[in-house]
């Protein structure tokens, strides 16, 4: 499974990518806005455009997903074409993110736009990862569309399962990947009991029927769910930074290391000298 990170901070980007373990990078208009917020603090003047180049200079060699921000399909269109010519040419790495189904109303009409767009980028040549993904119908026709990526949001999904229940739960706390289950059955949206659940048949959808899309299995909270995201196939899981450093993380590591340290005799370190 390639790993993303799920990050507009190029700081965060940049020590992530110093492993040499990273895959991509994957943006969102609040990722973004985040970024520019810590900028601000730091009283950094922000160019944008430079600050994008930049990103995509650190993440050179592997895709970078950035997002439209129209929801209508001219707009989009306009929008993921002007984002790739402005900063493809550069480093050769654009990735535009379309969400599946940009409708702000139910009923407006604009139910088709993104997989319209989608379709029309893709004949353009223009990679593109297609976002907010609830169910694996969506991703489907999203995938029929072209997209090169399919990235379901794992973590919304466990959001709106538990939210159903009475119990208070924090963004990060781990959800069964099984579903949870009381006196009348799993809870569940549409058959759907996890996020994981939802990466799992998109997986096994695209298995079954030849699809060439990678299932890019975003909004992943913490390690367990990137290791499940791993389990069930997921081409791609996008981790916050956070997550990232979590991967490699657990106390009897830290305690085995402090006692080897400790342990050094002078006679073994002169060897190592
Ligand atoms: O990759 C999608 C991601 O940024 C959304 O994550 O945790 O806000 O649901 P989250």
């Amino acid at each position: 499974m390639k790993i993303f990170i799920d990050s507009a901070d190029i700081e965060e980007i940049r020590y992530a990518y110093s492993g040499g373990v990273i895959d991509g990078v994957t943006t969102n208009p609040s990722l973004i806005k985040k970024a520019v917020e810590r900028l601000k603090t730091n009283n950094d003047k922000i160019n944008m455009s430079a600050y994008i180049k930049q990103l995509l200079i650190v993440a050179k060699g592997t895709p970078v997903s950035l997002e439209v921000t129209a929801s209508d399909f001219k707009g989009m269109v306009e929008q993921g074409k002007k984002i790739y010519k402005a900063f493809n040419p550069a480093t050769r790495n654009v990735v535009i993110k379309i969400p599946v189904n940009p409708s702000l109303k139910k009923g407006d009409g604009k139910e088709y736009d993104g997989i319209k767009a989608i379709k029309n980028l893709t004949a353009s040549n223009i990679p593109v990862n297609a976002t907010l993904i609830f169910t694996p119908e969506q991703a489907l026709m999203a995938a029929k569309a072209g997209a090169r990526f399919v990235s379901p949001f794992a973590g919304r999904i466990d959001d709106d399962i538990r939210s159903k229940r009475k119990s208070k739960f924090s963004k990060t706390d781990y959800f069964p990947m099984e579903g949870i289950t009381d006196k009348k059955g799993v809870t569940n949206d549409n058959g759907i009991v996890s996020g994981i659940d939802l990466v799992a048949e998109i997986v096994e959808i695209f298995r079954e029927q030849n699809i060439k899309s990678e299932v890019l299995a975003a909004s992943i909270r913490n390690p367990r769910q990137a290791r499940e995201a791993a389990i069930v196939g997921a081409h791609i899981a996008t981790l916050p930074f956070d997550v990232i450093k979590e991967l490699l993380d657990h106390r009897k590591t830290m305690e085995g290391m402090i006692k080897f340290t400790k342990d050094i005799v002078p006679e073994y370190a002169k060897l190592l000298e």
